[in-house]
């Protein structure tokens, strides 16, 4: 009997369930970086994850804490998709040659926001979008099918298109007092010993735990 949980280097932590997988141990791209734990559940393709991270030709890069739940079909936009907004067309005239790259320095400065960042402890629903640099706080939760074009408060659920706030989970002191805690960050025999108050709702408790 396993003391310490999943081995955060299997790829199938769930020995019957091919369909879930961490994240991390699928990743190749040194832009998308993931912490331990964090999965995605796809019954499909769970191993095709860096598919979902459209438009990665930017020096942007996909950053997704520990402990993340992330569902089927969820994706992420990153500033690779952007045209140029600034001028009369959006056409990318350039890439397709034949006389039209001589305006290639038109291409240049793309509109870029910067890294998209996905905190600890974030669940994110079923085929939901998320756009680029857009920042998602510790214990968020994205509503299935949302459109996230804004950041997003630690501890708040956002859903819809685009995604507004649903609710925060906690009140203010409380999550002062979970980011102050990250369990998360703590020691997986620290967590291991705890798994009961991390999934509960006693703040105090938690910050008892030893
Ligand atoms: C976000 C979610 C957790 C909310 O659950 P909840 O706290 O029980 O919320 P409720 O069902 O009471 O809905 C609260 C409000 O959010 C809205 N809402 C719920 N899901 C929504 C969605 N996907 N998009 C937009 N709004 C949504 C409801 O309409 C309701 O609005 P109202 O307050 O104006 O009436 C849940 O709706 C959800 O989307 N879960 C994700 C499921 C999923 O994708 N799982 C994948 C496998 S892990």
């Amino acid at each position: 009997m396993e003391q310490l949980g999943p081995d955060p280097n299997r790829p199938y932590p769930m020995a019957d369930q091919r369909r879930v997988v961490f994240i991390k141990n699928f990743v190749k791209s040194p832009k998308i970086i993931v912490g331990d734990y964090s999965y995605y559940d796809d019954p499909v393709d769970p191993e095709g994850f860096e598919r979902n991270v459209l438009y990665n030709y930017e020096s942007d890069r996909l950053i997704i804490g520990k402990f993340c739940a992330i569902a089927t079909g969820v994706k992420f936009i990153m500033n690779g998709a952007n045209h140029k907004l600034d001028g009369i067309s959006t056409y990318p005239f350039p890439i397709f040659g034949h006389g039209w790259e001589t305006a290639m320095d038109k291409l240049i400065d793309l509109p870029s926001r910067g890294d998209t960042m996905i905190g600890n402890d974030v669940w994110i629903g079923y085929e939901s979008l998320i756009m680029p640099g857009v920042k998602i706080g510790d214990g968020a939760i994205v509503a299935a099918r949302s459109v996230v074009v804004k950041d997003v408060p630690a501890y708040t659920i956002v859903g819809g298109n685009p995604a507004g706030i649903i609710k925060q989970r906690f009140s203010d002191a409380e999550i002062a007092q979970l980011l102050m805690i990250r369990w998360w960050d703590w020691e997986i025999d620290k967590i291991t010993r705890n798994i009961n108050l991390i999934m509960e709702g006693d703040i105090e408790a938690l910050h008892n735990a030893s």
